[in-house]
């Protein structure tokens, strides 16, 4: 269990805790904060347990609010992913049937309902009664003191349930049982499971019993170890020569293909989260410069108010390191109702969005372990510089230009390594951090400003360079550092919005593949025809480790934020 709930960490790990059965009574272990401070607590041994690792939603990170939950007669002990959209509405009917709540989660009301419906009925006809009341999305598992069955059900949220000779778990994702056994069954929308010596799925909405045979999972996606480095983030950083070659490493047909379809498709859209969408953003500017083609990319937690536009014809390009990310799901499935064609960029195999879509290119970047995203990134970029180029039949000019790229990540780091420490060193009780870009390097300020922020919690904010005399100027006086991320072609125009800010004092950090008086600190990017993105960015990732290292955050997890967020 505890292996388990550490390898779900990426989901969030705000608060933990597990429910598991002793002397015919539930016991539950549950704390705010990271499993690892508190493995002493665990019991030795039970062959009946659930447990939970939380990003908080409802309700702040405490131990009531963490999971599992207990019924009011605490016969019942619940663990959910998702929300339940009508949770209030529940709660108030439960307070009326004179039931008391001591969470401020949306989750306490599924073990009062399934209680409350178990007046009239066993335990499992109870939990279904209870799925076919509660809207919104939810993975959840549930134990009665009054069965020897655990109870797990899904809408929205992934489940899957892993089979060995020993036993089942059930989990949200298969690395929590990937040591025990490869053989899993996903449990789609609205299925229900049962489990004792034996499993039986129905769909809880209407009684159907349903056979699944059990899939063998690829173990290529084996889980990373950190080796010689003291963070997974530095070394997920330093693995980029090889990430990017492996994204490249496609077959061409298949790749010829796919940009044909974004070619001929009447309107593209580019749909992603977080980091996904900053590459997503690069790779418009690079659609628009070499295939002369308009990409629309959208934010996927806005895609849904895009959907007017949405044809058959539409194609919907969903790019997501997880491939589980809610928003993005919800942005695919709003392109489904519509029937447009998705195409997905994925990394990790056998995802939701994996299923979703007609096609799927795989990263093949590897486990990306840090919360940070990193070698994706830059994965991400290459697959679609490679789609760039291949839309207008220069698929191998974009390989050669790719490759090339990757050539030059070991010795961008290694040259790069010291100064960007000292200039941590330099910056670490700033305030705030500007980043600016033009044209290419505009994605890669606001990715830089994203880094920089989330893992050392200085204000960063990244810009385009023209919108400086906007507004943000306001904010620049004596020593407030701006990084200038410069290209080849708007060198002029950037090198201008730098003496604009050094006119108010502010201090030039200069990201560009010559020195300029301007800069009051130099870091130098090779000059690369098209491919500056993939290779500026990874010089701002190591600054961010160092501010997070320098100012004692924790490099791969930081505050409030989890890897991969299955909730919208
Ligand atoms: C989370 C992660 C980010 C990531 C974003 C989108 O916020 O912390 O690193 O960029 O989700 O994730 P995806 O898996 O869809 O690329």
């Amino acid at each position: 269990m505890f292996n388990g709930l550490k390898k779900l960490e990426y989901r969030g790990y705000d608060s933990w805790g597990i429910a598991f059965k002793e002397d015919s009574e539930i016991k539950i272990i549950k704390k705010a904060g990271r499993i690892e401070d508190f493995r002493e607590k665990l019991p030795a041994k039970s062959h009946f347990a659930i447990g939970h690792t939380r990003w908080a939603t409802h309700g702040s990170v405490t131990e009531e609010n963490a999971h599992p939950h207990l019924s009011n007669n605490k016969n019942i002990a619940v663990i959910h992913n998702g929300i339940i959209e009508n949770y209030a509405e529940l709660k108030e009917f439960l307070i009326k049937n004179g039931y008391k709540f001591i969470s401020q989660t949306d989750t306490e009301v599924i073990p009062n309902l399934i209680q409350y419906n178990m007046k009239n009925n066993n335990f499992e006809d109870a939990v279904k009664n209870t799925l076919k009341k509660l809207e919104g999305s939810f993975a959840i598992a549930a134990i009665s003191r009054d069965s020897e069955n655990i109870a797990a059900a899904r809408r929205m949220s992934p489940m899957v349930l892993g089979i060995s000779k020993d036993g089942f778990f059930i989990s949200s994702d298969v690395p929590a049982f990937l040591e025990h056994t490869n053989q899993i069954i996903s449990l789609d929308d609205n299925e229900m499971v049962i489990i004792n010596d034996k499993i039986k799925i129905i769909n809880f909405m209407d009684n159907r019993e349903i056979k699944k045979e059990p899939e063998t999972i690829n173990l290529d996606f084996k889980e990373s170890k950190k080796g010689k480095f003291q963070h997974y983030i530095i070394k997920e950083i330093s693995e980029q020569e090889e990430s990017i070659k492996r994204a490249i490493d496609q077959d061409p047909d298949f790749i010829k293909e796919i940009a044909n379809q974004i070619e001929n498709a009447f309107g593209v859209f580019f749909v992603a989260c977080g980091t996904s969408y900053h590459a997503c953003l690069s790779a418009s500017y690079l659609f628009s410069k070499i295939a002369k083609k308009h990409i629309n990319v959208v934010i996927a937690s806005e895609f849904r108010n895009y959907r007017h536009f949405l044809t058959e014809n539409t194609l919907v390009v969903a790019v997501s390191q997880s491939g589980e990310t809610a928003d993005v799901l919800d942005a695919v499935r709003a392109a489904k109702e519509k029937h447009s064609r998705i195409i997905s960029i994925v990394n990790v195999p056998g995802s939701s969005l994996t299923k979703l879509s007609n096609e799927v290119i795989m990263m093949n970047a590897g486990q990306e372990v840090s919360v940070l995203s990193t070698k994706s990134y830059t994965s991400q970029l290459a697959i679609l510089s490679l789609l760039a180029y291949a839309s207008i039949g220069e698929f191998e000019k974009g390989i050669g230009l790719i490759k090339k790229a990757a050539s030059y990540v070991d010795e961008i780091i290694s040259k790069n390594l010291n100064k960007l420490e000292n200039l941590a060193e330099m910056l670490k009780n700033k305030k705030d951090i500007f980043l600016i870009g033009r044209s290419l390097g505009f994605p890669t300020a606001l990715e830089g400003a994203l880094k920089i922020k989330e893992v050392s919690y200085i204000h960063a904010e990244g810009l385009a360079g023209g919108e400086l005399k906007h507004g943000t100027l306001a904010l620049v006086e004596k020593g407030v550092p701006v990084i200038v991320v410069s290209t080849d072609e708007t060198k002029k125009d950037i090198l201008n919005n730098a003496l604009e800010i050094k006119a108010r004092g502010g201090y030039i950090i200069g990201f560009n593949s010559e020195n300029n008086d301007v800069y009051d600190y130099f870091i130098k990017i090779p000059l690369l025809e098209n491919m500056e993105p993939i290779i500026s960015i990874i010089p701002i990732q190591i600054l961010a480790y160092y501010l997070a290292v320098k100012r004692g955050c924790d490099p791969d997890k930081p505050r409030n934020l989890a890897k991969s967020v299955t909730v919208k």
